[in-house]
């Protein structure tokens, strides 16, 4: 597992900055103005710190941007990093520098002078979620990375400051690991064993398998995994640190560790992307993990459904007709479609058990999202105008970009089927839409939902301020800042 680089938080030693050998940084404002370890480093590189401020005023002095002066001569030094950060920058601002000095370490120890920057904790955030790397396939790669020092004015506060980003980073990386992991590796048993292990965390997590589930009537999730030789199953977290008896926000994730398509197989060129298919179980792992690591004072429970879409002897047909949980049937006329059969007998469970306050469910549904809104943006679908417009706001606060798609009956009537309740396909106009009014059937009158499309941001191919490429973890800052707002009590 790919844990966050631990953080250390001492008190500003300006002695420390001649002999540090890795990289130090500082943090200037837009005038160039340093602080007393700015200044000691101009001192030490005989002035190159303001000339370079000089030279770099026009192009570099802007929040959150960062330039290096490289071996400062009487310095140990590999670099300064010059951090830009006015004292009145936003968290985003702050996130953001933080996550280029995070990069632009690599594996090198990193001594932030920070001083009596506001926004250390946001700063600190940036760097640890930037300074991610999925390295462990690669023979001798985990070779130790370098440390994270932070000398501050108050490294007590700065320390408490940015204790909950830290968990935060955690279960974002947790998040990315099960994304980036392939799906030799991350069969439905191992993702399930990962999400038992969190029950050390003050989780509670059951795993519900096949013969559970078939007594359920969760009869359209296991007709996609029937066609594997991984058993398909439904893990659900609790987290209880709400008040007892309070109705629970419900997260429910799409996990289809591969999809091949099943009988209506994919094309061969890119499938292997399709190993990142469980993006929406990994963001609720990513949030459950959070939300314990922070001890959240509100009830959260996470549902996903692990199945794998395979063709084989064994695999659904097209054409085939499948009894939900709900007790509609459907008409499988793409076996292609699989993550609303999987989401809405998961959900339709999540609602008969826990009643919940609200639902969530996130899935690389739709390749049509992508389409859509590209890689900036996650199809947002509610029926409550509330639940949704505070989430926007929570994506918008942590700079996870989320665009809300319209629903309508018109869109539902293109799910009609001649045999069957409805159908798993509504044909290519308008597809996230007709996958997520499918899914919308399958919400009880009364309750609050959003249905997150993630295929365009759960996995990316060129890196993204506060990633690599590979796995974003979207959305689990988006749903932590969620709860935080509005889920917990006090
Ligand atoms: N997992 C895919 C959607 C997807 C595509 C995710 C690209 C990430 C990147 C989903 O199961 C799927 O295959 N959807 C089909 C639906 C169609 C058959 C109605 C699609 O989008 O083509
Ligand atoms: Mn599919
Ligand atoms: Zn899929």
């Amino acid at each position: 597992m790919t844990t966050p680089t631990p953080v250390t938080f001492t008190e500003t030693d300006i002695e420390k900055l001649a002999g540090h050998e890795g990289r130090v940084a500082i943090i200037v404002d837009t005038e160039g103005k340093t602080d007393a370890a700015g200044r000691r480093v101009n001192r030490l590189s005989k002035g190159a710190l303001n000339r370079a401020l000089e030279a770099r005023a026009e192009k570099d002095l802007k929040p959150g941007k960062v330039f290096t002066l490289a071996w400062p001569a009487g310095m140990k030094a590999e670099a300064v990093d010059v951090l830009c950060l006015p004292r009145r920058s936003g968290d985003i601002v702050a996130r953001k520098g933080g996550a280029v000095l995070g990069r632009l370490r690599g594996k090198a120890d990193l001594l932030l002078a920070a001083g009596r920057a506001r926004r250390v904790a946001h700063v600190v955030s940036g760097a640890v979620l930037r300074d991610y790397d999925f390295n462990v396939h690669k023979t001798g790669a985990e070779a130790a990375k370098g440390t994270i020092k932070v000398m501050c004015s108050d490294p007590e506060a700065a320390k408490e400051a940015a204790a909950p980003h830290l968990a935060l980073a955690d279960g974002c990386f947790f998040a990315r690991d099960l994304v980036n992991e392939p799906a030799n590796i991350l069969t439905t048993t191992e993702f399930a064993n990962r999400l038992v292990d969190m029950e050390k965390l003050g989780l509670s997590v059951e795993v519900l398998e096949e013969d559970k589930l078939e007594e359920l009537g969760m009869r359209t999730l296991l007709a996609v995994g029937q066609g594997s030789s991984s058993p398909s199953k439904v893990v659900v977290m609790q987290w209880n640190g709400g008040a007892e008896g309070e109705a629970p926000l419900a997260l429910v994730g799409k996990g289809v560790v591969f999809d091949t398509g099943g009988i209506s197989l994919k094309p061969a060129a890119g499938m292997e992307d399709m190993t990142m298919d469980m993006g929406g179980a990994g963001t609720v792992a990513g949030v459950m993990r959070a939300l314990a690591l922070r001890g959240a004072k509100a009830n959260v429970v996470g549902l996903v459904g692990l199945v794998e879409n395979m063709p084989s002897g064994t695999a659904i047909r097209p054409g085939d007709v499948v009894k939900s949980m709900k007790g509609d049937t459907v008409e499988i006329l793409n076996t292609d479609a699989e993550g609303r059969l999987v989401l809405c007998d998961v959900m339709w469970y999540a609602q008969e058990r826990f009643e919940p306050a609200g639902m969530i469910d996130l899935a690389t549904l739709t390749g049509a999202i992508i389409i859509g809104l590209g890689h900036e943006n996650a199809g947002v679908f509610s029926n409550d105008d509330t639940l949704c417009n505070r989430f926007l706001k929570a994506a918008e606060a942590e700079g996870e970009g989320a665009w809300r798609m319209p629903l309508g009956e018109a869109y539902d009537d293109m799910l009609k089927s001649p045999v069957a309740d409805m159908k798993n396909i509504g044909g290519r106009p308008a597809g996230s839409i007709t996958a997520a009014q499918y899914l919308l059937r399958f919400v009880k009158e009364g309750v609050p939902w959003i249905h997150l499309d993630i295929a365009g941001v759960a996995s990316v191919k060129s890196e993204t301020p506060l990633a690599p490429k590979g796995a974003t973890g979207w959305g689990v800052r988006a749903l932590d800042r969620l709860v935080a707002d509005h889920f917990e009590t006090e």
